[in-house]
């Protein structure tokens, strides 16, 4: 991404702030996972849309009066002894480059005080974690909701960036055709995906990769992939890339051994069938609320031609989640807000599924989509999805 974005994002959120006000965006710190080791770091996402930056403790302030805007991005100061411990930290000229902030200065030039002090309306960005926001933090306006707002909608290199996140996950996808056989452990395909998408350049995982076989399905955050492999039995998997920052977010869900079973294959079936039709829902105009009832009733059609629902049952027993989310930065990307309607250039994704605990196994087939005023865009398109193409793929 070039710094031209991060300047065109800066400059969105200063018109939406209102004049004589100032924002304060923190990446956050570093969290100890234990004595002289720290968790992985995350720069809170804000931070890097607007900066591009993604190290620790840097603090980006934007003062808007009526006559003028300002930014001044701060960032460590450089520390021979801390460096030739955890890597070198970012100088202020490579600061200035990626961001496109000609004023960079020091976190010990950081002056909080002088900033409570004057009369503008302070915001501060509260998504930082609580344990990291100084106390001023609960004086301050949230930033938030203007943050939102702009990164629902995203940039066509936004777009670009999902696609490659995508198109990574996508060959990981295709390498866990091989090894999806009865007697394989969960944790082994887990791995393995892992494996090629950081050897294909992603960041990393976007969130805990799901493997998920037979009676594991229905829990829908199943991380444990301590499993193995039965026969005749089917593997939920969902699971991203990362790649510079932007997330996938897939779910496929494949027959051990290469086959989907008679009730395997009416399940998965199903789902797809309502996939097909929720998927044609995603459509500007539409509320996230409105394409949720429709999923449940879709769902509850589907599922029940196939026979396999338990009498006197409700879709409640096998539809238990969300139909989608917004999809960017973040896996569930800042978008709570369920009466959501959609717009183009956002993406969200579609993820029906059914979760039958009393078959154990459960079903749930997940694309990225993007919104445009011709309708909806698959972006994960090129993922095998019918039995026929999975079941090819994996003879
Ligand atoms: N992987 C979490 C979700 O699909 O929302
Ligand atoms: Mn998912
Ligand atoms: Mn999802």
């Amino acid at each position: 991404m070039n710094h031209t974005f991060y300047e065109k994002k800066r400059m969105a959120l200063e018109n939406m702030l209102p004049d004589n006000s100032i924002a304060i965006i923190m990446a956050g710190k570093e969290v100890a996972s234990s004595l002289d080791d720290n968790y992985p770091f995350y720069a809170n996402n804000n931070y890097f849309y607007l900066t591009g930056i993604r190290e620790p403790e840097g603090v980006l302030v934007i003062e808007k009066s009526d006559i003028e805007t300002t930014e001044v991005l701060y960032i460590r100061r450089s520390d021979d002894d801390r460096e030739k411990w955890i890597g070198r930290y970012m100088t202020a000229e490579k600061a200035a480059e990626i961001s496109g902030i000609t004023n960079i200065r020091y976190l010990d030039q950081f002056a909080p005080e002088l900033l409570l002090a004057s009369s503008h309306t302070l915001f501060f960005d509260q998504t930082i974690p609580d344990h990291q926001k100084p106390d001023y933090a609960n004086a301050c306006d949230d930033l938030k909701p203007f943050l939102v707002r702009l990164r629902l909608i995203k940039e066509p290199e936004e777009i670009e960036l999902m696609q490659n996140a995508i198109s990574i996950t996508a060959k990981g996808i295709d390498a866990l055709c091989d090894i999806t056989v009865p007697g394989a452990k969960e944790y082994e395909l887990a791995a393995l995906f892992e494996y090629i998408i950081k050897d294909s350049g992603a960041d990393g995982t976007a969130f805990a990769t799901i493997a998920a076989s037979g009676k594991n399905a229905p829990i829908l955050h199943y991380v444990e992939n301590s499993d193995t492999l039965l026969e005749d039995t089917m593997v939920l998997f969902d699971l991203g890339a990362k790649y510079q920052g932007y997330a996938a977010d897939i779910s496929r869900t494949l027959p051990a051994g290469g086959k989907f079973s008679e009730d395997g294959a009416k399940l998965y079936n199903a789902v797809l069938t309502a996939q097909e039709k929720i998927m044609d829902a995603y459509r500007v105009g539409a509320s996230m609320n409105d394409i949720q009832g429709f999923s449940r009733d879709v769902l509850w059609e589907e599922g029940l031609k196939t026979g396999l629902f338990a009498e006197q049952s409700s879709i409640d027993d096998y539809y238990y989640h969300g139909i989608g989310h917004s999809l960017g930065m973040d896996t569930h990307d800042l978008c709570v807000d369920r009466n959501l309607t959609l717009e183009p250039g956002m993406v969200v994704t579609c993820e029906p599924g059914l979760y039958l605990a009393h078959r154990d196994m459960g079903v749930r087939i997940e694309d990225d989509i993007l919104i445009t005023e011709d309708g909806p865009v698959n972006l994960s398109d090129m993922i095998p999805k019918t039995i026929k193409d999975i079941e090819a793929r994996m003879r």
